[in-house]
């Protein structure tokens, strides 16, 4: 199968191409071209509207510029999948549209895929792994964990109350004036901690245990900084303060994520990967930290790029889904989600 996938849900416009052999070897990345539209970053977030213009435009010039320089031709693509939600429903629908109409008129099978399963799936693009696994998903948009058994049979173990931990991240990054603001700012900050303000910092996020069973919360400690940097305005000019207050944040969320986590697992049987996806799984602390906290597992990830937003993990979960059932047909009838769980 040799797979072209259009991602469009937020503010990444990607085309990819992806192999994959009847070996069952790994999938070979043939073609894979990733926009950040970066006109947000003056709004301090993403507008929908600004966004769905910016794929209107960039998509169909970086899909000449596909047909001109890719060593693949159409005429070797057998599948064609695209993101149909969740996300922006605008942004959505200029993927989706786009990807039905090349597929109409090559005479090629469209898939409509789920993002997140396409993020849960991503590990598998660079790792041996089978199912079933446990992912931990956490993007700008979602953070959940998943038991993972196939496309067709994802069940979310736990998921937050509020926030997603990519969100805090995004929003204290923006309160702290980081530019772009977003988890690797916050995460190229902490880098450069000291230990002069441990005492100051001790308890500031310490976090009181979150009452309801299977869920994590995270818009706790979004307050805590706002509190935090209302009452040291300083922070915003001292260099040391501020590395040191994003590397206590990041310690206190990602402490949260991984005792969820390990809360979560402890019942399953036949589970001994883990694999982390989504834009915060880029975060070398986190990963680290999983490993040393959760040693007893194989920890798994995505290569970078294909932690963040992009349309090698949406090809990716176009061949697992057409794998995954005994005829796959068309979905050219599949309309755009905002919403849209994996558990559907
Ligand atoms: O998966 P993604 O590209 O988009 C969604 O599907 O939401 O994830 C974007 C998120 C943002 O919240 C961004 O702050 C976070 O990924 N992120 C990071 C890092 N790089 C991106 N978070 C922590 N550390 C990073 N290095
Ligand atoms: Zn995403």
């Amino acid at each position: 199968m040799i797979c072209l996938g259009i991602e469009t849900s937020c503010d990444e416009t990607s085309i990819a191409v992806i192999e994959r052999k009847t070996d069952l070897s790994l999938p070979i990345i043939l073609y894979h071209k990733i926009f950040t539209q970066d006109e947000h970053i003056k709004f301090g977030g993403v507008v929908p509207e600004v966004a769905s213009r910016g794929h209107l435009q960039i998509l169909p010039a970086m899909f000449q510029d596909f047909i001109d320089n890719s060593k693949v031709k159409m005429k070797d693509i057998s599948h064609i999948a695209t993101t149909t939600g969740p996300g922006l429903i605008g942004c959505l629908t200029v993927g989706s549209q786009f990807g039905k109409g090349l597929a109409l008129a090559n005479d090629i099978p469209f898939i409509s895929v789920n993002h997140i399963k396409a993020h849960i799936l991503s590990v598998k693009i660079n790792n041996k792994i089978d199912f079933p696994y446990v992912a931990i998903l956490t993007s700008g948009g979602h953070c959940q964990i998943i038991l993972v058994n196939g496309y067709n049979d994802m069940t979310i173990l736990s998921a937050t109350a509020d926030d997603s931990a990519g969100e805090v991240l995004d929003k204290v990054a923006r309160m702290l004036n980081l530019s772009p603001p977003n988890g690797a700012t916050i995460e190229e900050c902490a880098d450069e901690f000291t230990t002069s303000n441990e005492k100051l910092l001790e308890n500031l996020f310490k976090q009181p245990k979150f009452k309801i069973e299977n869920t994590m919360s995270f818009s706790g400690f979004k307050s805590k900084a706002r509190q935090f940097i209302n009452q040291h305005p300083n922070i915003l000019k001292d260099d040391k303060l501020k590395s040191d207050f994003c590397k206590t944040f990041q310690v206190a969320v990602f402490k949260h994520i991984i005792e969820t986590t390990s809360n979560s697992i402890v019942k399953l049987d036949g589970i001994d990967t883990i694999a982390i996806v989504g834009g915060v799984a880029k975060n070398k602390l986190l990963l680290t930290s999983l490993k040393n906290k959760i040693p007893n597992y194989n920890i798994v990830a995505p290569p970078p790029n294909l932690c963040t937003d992009n349309g090698a993990m949406i090809a990716f979960a176009g061949i697992e889904k057409v794998c995954s059932v005994d005829n796959f047909d068309t979905e050219l009838c599949a309309t755009s989600r905002s919403n849209w769980s994996v558990e559907e």
